[in-house]
């Protein structure tokens, strides 16, 4: 009975140490914790960001991941007889170790699309059916492949033209016109009735490519083709876009009964529309250093603000809101001879004020 006795405050200070050290290990509160009752908070990841510092962060502040390039046509599936699984499989696998939910992105684009899509074995372009049959396939391989695992697909990538046409010019309008979009839909809709399907843009807070893209989604609903998303990219800056601009997309897509995610989403601290681009071959104007200066801050945090306070105010119509790229140690948009700083974590994965200002409601 003594021996007894003494075990008890053993078992007690084991318990404190175990509940203690359990709470210690608890991180701080994170992005998709202040945002639980809204929409999941993602972000675009490498694989190689999964196995460094950003990992910490990464499951500390998002439920989503966006694999940035590794599931493009080109990346996963560089000859007609070889996919690339590993990178992508990298990515969905974490997630399914951390529960976290993944956007495949991206299954139809112009752009890091291989070639051998478009050709025969002389170089000439394909038949419009035996392309159509080639995407038909590469939807179903990849898709199948992820069925259960991926929630959300940007299935056509930036269809729409920037300029005066309606549609982007590629290789795609060439062989197999306008219907290519609403094929790819229903190739992804058919490999998992489950996922929910997205046309993605940017620039979507321009009126004219506004509107052309609104007329294109009601054109696939009024059919009947399957899309139920629009991803907005959200690639903007400083000086864009107005708050006005904004909710307007917002409520336009929305009257579709479409869902609306901002898919891509970072602030330049150069002004300009697409994340403030340099055109190539504009020279960088003087004043635009490398420096993240406390102007650029307070024009950062007020945009970041903005935008947060809209996403809100139309959580039901919002149902995701995903970074492009975890902090400013890297984003897409360095080069052209400027350092850019569009993100929430600077170069040190240490939250900016703009966090504070995202997180404060
Ligand atoms: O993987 C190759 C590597 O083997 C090679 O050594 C290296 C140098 O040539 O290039 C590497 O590929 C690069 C790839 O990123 C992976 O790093 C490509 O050159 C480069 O063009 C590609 O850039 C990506 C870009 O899309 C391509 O258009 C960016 O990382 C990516 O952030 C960006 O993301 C797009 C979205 O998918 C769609 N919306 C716009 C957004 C920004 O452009």
């Amino acid at each position: 009975m003594k021996t007894h006795l003494l075990k008890i405050p053993l078992l007690l200070a084991s318990a404190a140490f175990i509940f203690i050290s359990a709470k210690s290990f608890k991180e701080v509160k994170g992005l998709k914790d202040y945002y639980k009752k809204y929409f999941p908070m993602g972000v675009a990841v490498r694989p190689s960001e999964l196995s460094s510092e950003e990992s910490k962060l990464i499951l500390n502040e998002f439920s989503s991941i966006t694999p940035e390039n590794a599931m493009k046509m080109g990346p996963i599936h560089p000859r007609e007889d070889r996919y690339f699984w590993r990178d992508a499989d990298t990515i969905v696998n974490f997630a399914v170790r951390n529960k976290l939910k993944v956007r495949g992105h991206t299954l139809c684009w112009h752009a890091q699309t291989p070639n051998w899509l478009f050709i025969d074995s002389t170089g000439n372009n394909v038949s419009k059916d035996v392309l159509l049959q080639r995407l038909k396939s590469h939807i179903n391989t990849v898709v199948s492949r992820y069925k259960g695992k991926i929630y959300a697909w940007d299935v056509v990538n930036e269809a729409i033209a920037d300029g005066p046409e309606f549609l982007r010019k590629t290789k795609w309008t060439e062989i197999a016109g306008e219907e290519f979009i609403e094929k790819a839909f229903e190739y992804a809709h058919a490999a998992d009735p489950n996922a929910v399907l997205f046309y993605n843009d940017y620039n979507t807070e321009i009126p004219a490519k506004r509107d052309k893209i609104f007329k294109l989604l009601k054109g696939l609903k009024d059919k009947g083709v399957p899309v139920h998303g629009v991803g907005l990219q959200a690639h903007w800056s400083i000086s864009t876009p107005t708050r006005e601009e904004l909710e307007k997309s917002i409520e336009m897509f929305s009257s579709l009964g479409l869902q609306v995610q901002f898919t891509e989403l970072d602030i330049s601290v150069y002004s300009g529309r697409q994340g403030g681009q340099l055109i190539q071959g504009q020279q960088q104007p003087q004043q635009q250093k490398s420096v993240f200066t406390a102007e650029m801050e307070q024009q950062q945090l007020e945009k970041y603000k903005m935008v947060f306070d809209v996403f809100r105010k139309y959580k039901k119509n919002v149902t995701g809101v995903t970074f492009w790229n975890v902090s400013d140690k890297y984003t897409w948009l360095d080069g052209r001879g400027r350092k850019n700083f569009p993100l929430l974590f600077d170069q040190e994965l240490k939250p900016k004020k703009a966090y504070w200002e995202v997180v404060k409601f």
